[in-house]
């Protein structure tokens, strides 16, 4: 399989996640508007491949600017398009200050020497987040023992990273070490990334695994079906709240009344130690349409008012551990996570 997102021929290509499972489709931008666009529509998504496809797309920009205007103008604005993309991410704003970074360190190179710099830039991001996911992988997998089954919500697999994944990635690591894994995932609605992306990635690797619709998870744990959740996170407060797919907030408090441990798995670029608690996390919200339709197909009347958060935050107390390339954090985060920053 080609890898979600890769710098081809002076364009960025990215498998399209909105026609995925029924179709494997590219789709190619060569300016940061397409790449913008692509973040917007969700051809790309999941918080690590949001910051990889925009740092290429600042590359994109810089290659593409108009050699008679000021090129520090023009590289703001591309800054500005890409960052209006999708709020929560918080790994947009951190690879978008990174390639801030090396553009002021390297602006005074010629024109095709400067884009060729952020190119390797983006795709140092794209490594180094490949090499973090195996180490979230290696960080968690002792959090899984064997027979577990593990509910998972939304995708925070390969197609949300260079390819290795967050929350599946300690999954994988735990079921390629032997361990017997089953997992339960969550069909996510509305954008269905779970009946999509993560179910498409787990028979692709062969990971046993069974989808249920977001209203089953409850019932599943009741009969004690589900060992444990993992999920991944899309921005990380240093006390320990973090936000994830819509659902994810339902799914902690069910697996605090069934007793059953709730875990996170993100990389330290997700972490926003700038906040305090997750109430300064601010939650995107989505076009109504994709309530009111499922694969592009009305299933209510186009008038119907309805509310479309893309993301909830799950309170810190109510997640047994923070797993990331440093290892494992526990309560009380606002002491573990200090350690990391
Ligand atoms: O709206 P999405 O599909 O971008 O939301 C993605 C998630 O909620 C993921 O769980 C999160 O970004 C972590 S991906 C490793």
């Amino acid at each position: 399989m080609r890898p979600t997102i890769e710098w081809k021929d002076d364009r960025v290509v990215m498998i399209d996640q909105r026609k995925l499972p029924l179709e494997e489709v590219y789709v190619e931008c060569r300016s940061e508007e397409e790449v913008a666009r692509a973040i917007e529509t969700m051809v790309i998504r999941g918080a690590p491949a949001i910051g990889i496809a925009a740092a290429y797309g600042v590359a994109l920009g810089v290659m593409g600017a108009d050699p008679t205007r000021e090129l520090d103008r023009q590289f703001d604005c591309i800054i500005r398009r890409l960052t209006r993309t999708r709020p929560t991410a918080r790994n947009l704003f951190w690879a978008l200050e990174r390639m801030k970074r090396v553009y002021g360190e390297n602006k005074l190179l010629p024109c095709g020497a400067l884009g060729l710099r952020l190119v390797r830039e983006a795709q140092a991001i794209e490594a180094e987040d490949l090499e973090t996911n195996k180490k979230i992988g290696s960080s968690g997998k002792d959090l899984i023992a064997d027979g577990d089954s593990v509910l998972t919500h939304c995708n925070a697999g390969g197609l949300a990273t260079s390819g290795y994944g967050t929350a599946i990635g300690v999954i994988r690591t735990a079921f390629e070490e032997g361990k017997k894994v089953h997992v339960f995932v969550d069909e996510t609605r509305p954008f269905l990334q779970g009946a999509r992306l993560t179910a498409w990635e787990l028979k692709k690797l062969g990971i046993p695994m069974t989808l249920i619709t977001d209203n089953m998870a409850g019932w599943l744990m009741k009969k004690g079906e589900i060992s444990l959740v993992i999920t991944g996170a899309d921005r990380i407060a240093r006390n320990g709240d973090a936000a994830n797919k819509i659902g994810t907030y339902s799914l902690a408090v069910l697996a605090k009344h069934h007793r059953l441990p709730f875990y996170v798995a993100a990389p330290l670029s997700t972490f926003d130690f700038c906040l305090r608690s997750g109430d300064e996390i601010p939650i995107e919200e989505r076009p109504g349409d994709e309530v009111r339709q499922v694969g592009g197909c009305a299933i209510t009347l186009p008038d119907i008012p309805v509310r479309n958060p893309a993301f909830d935050v799950v309170p810190a107390k109510l997640i047994s551990a923070i797993i990331s390339e440093r290892g494992v954090a526990r309560p009380p985060y606002s002491r573990s996570l200090a350690v990391w920053r």
